[in-house]
C-alpha cells in the first residue's frame, strides 16, 4: 500500500480553512486527500489522477466523504480548463504530490517493476499512445542514450543504450532490468545521487523511461503555468517532488513568482521529511515540498524571499 508521504507538512502549508474548496491533482491512493478532506466542514474537494486504477483505489479508500468530493481521470495540465468548466474562478489551495504510488509500482502488469516481469508499459493514463516499449525496441540508439543521461542522469548513458539496442526485442521489464544491471559490470548497486543509498543499476534507466512515457516535466511545467490563476487571493500552493529535474523547474517557477510578486513564497528552505519519517517509510527519502501563497492583484510580497535551497 501507498503511505503517503509528508502528510502533516502538506496539511499545515495548505493552512486548510473548512469551508474551503481545495484541489488535489495527484489523488493516488487518497492519503492526502483523506487528511484534507477531514478538515473540511462544508468545504470540498476536487481530485484528479490520471491513472483509472489510481482512481478507483481512492474513490474505495475515499466512500465516506463521497459527498464532499469529485473525482476526476485527467491530467493535472487540464485544472485550468475543468475549474472553469464549473464556474469556479480560483481554488483556495492546491496540492500536487509528485511521481507514482508504491501501487503502481509494485503491479507488475503496469510494466514499472524491475523486480516482477511485466510488460515493457509504463503508462499512468492507458489512453496515451506511447509506452515503455516503443521506446525501447523502436527509438534510435541516440535517442535512447540522450533520455537516459538527460531525465536518468545516467551518466553510463551510452554504454546501456547500446546494449539495449543489441538485445532488441526486449519483451519485459526484468529482461531490461537484467541486462541493464549485467551491462554495468554485474550486481553492483550504483548510489543514488539524491540519498546516497543503494539503488539497482536500472533504477535511473527505468526513471528515465517512464518520465519519457508520461510526459512528466512537459506535465510539471504547463501546470505550474497555469497554477497561480487556478488559486483564489491567499490560495496556496503545495508541490512535492521526487525528482531533481522536478524540484528545480518547482524552484524556478516559486522564484519568478515571488520577484514577480504573483506569488509569495512561504518555504525558504525546502521542506524535507524527517529522520523518523524516511525510516518508518524510506520511499519519502527524496521527497522535496515547497509552498506558496497567492497574492492580491497588486499586493507585493514583504519580503522579496530567494530561495536558498
Ligand atoms: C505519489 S502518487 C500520489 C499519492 C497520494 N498523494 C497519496 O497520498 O496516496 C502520484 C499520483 O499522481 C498521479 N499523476 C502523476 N502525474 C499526473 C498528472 N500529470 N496528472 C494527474 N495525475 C498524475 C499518478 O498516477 C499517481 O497516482
Amino acid at each position: 500500500m501507498h503511505i503517503p508521504v509528508l502528510s502533516r507538512e502538506v496539511v499545515e502549508w495548505l493552512a486548510i480553512r473548512p469551508e474551503g474548496i481545495y484541489v488535489d491533482a495527484t489523488a493516488g491512493a487518497g492519503g492526502h486527500t483523506r487528511a484534507i478532506l477531514e478538515r473540511l466542514t462544508t468545504g470540498r474537494l476536487i481530485a484528479f489522477d490520471r491513472d483509472p486504477w489510481a482512481l478507483e483505489i481512492a474513490r474505495e479508500q475515499l466512500r465516506a466523504y463521497q459527498d464532499k468530493i469529485m473525482l476526476v481521470q485527467e491530467n493535472f495540465t487540464n485544472l485550468p480548463v475543468f475549474l472553469r468548466q464549473l464556474g469556479l474562478t480560483g481554488v483556495d489551495g492546491i496540492v500536487a504530490d509528485l511521481g507514482l504510488s508504491q501501487m503502481q509500482i509494485d503491479a507488475p502488469e503496469r510494466g514499472f517493476s524491475l523486480k516482477a516481469a511485466g510488460p515493457l508499459d509504463m503508462r499512468m493514463d492507458p489512453r496515451e499512445p506511447l509506452t515503455a516499449e516503443e521506446i525501447v525496441n523502436r527509438w534510435s540508439e541516440r535517442e535512447l542514450a540522450q533520455l537516459i543521461y538527460q531525465l536518468g542522469e545516467e551518466r553510463r548513458s551510452q554504454r546501456i543504450a547500446r546494449a539495449v539496442v543489441r538485445a532488441r526485442p526486449v519483451r519485459n521489464t526484468v529482461q531490461l532490468a537484467t541486462l541493464i544491471e549485467a551491462c554495468l559490470g554485474g550486481r553492483r548497486r550504483a548510489a543514488s545521487r539524491a540519498t546516497g543509498t543503494r539503488i539497482h543499476p536500472a533504477t535511473r534507466t527505468f526513471q528515465a523511461l517512464r518520465m519519457t512515457v508520461n510526459r512528466e516535466l512537459e506535465s510539471l511545467e504547463q501546470f505550474l503555468r497555469n497554477a497561480p490563476s487556478c488559486l483564489a487571493s491567499g490560495g496556496r500552493l503545495v508541490v512535492i517532488s521526487f525528482h531533481s529535474l522536478e524540484d528545480r523547474l518547482v524552484k524556478q517557477y516559486f522564484q519568478s513568482w515571488n520577484r514577480e510578486g504573483r506569488m509569495r513564497n512561504l518555504t525558504r528552505h525546502v521542506v524535507r521529511p524527517s529522520a523518523e519519517e524516511v525510516h518508518s517509510n524510506p520511499r519519502s527519502r527524496s521527497a522535496r515540498l515547497r509552498a506558496a501563497e497567492r497574492l492580491e492583484e497588486g499586493e507585493q510580497s514583504p519580503v522579496s524571499l530567494e530561495l536558498i535551497n
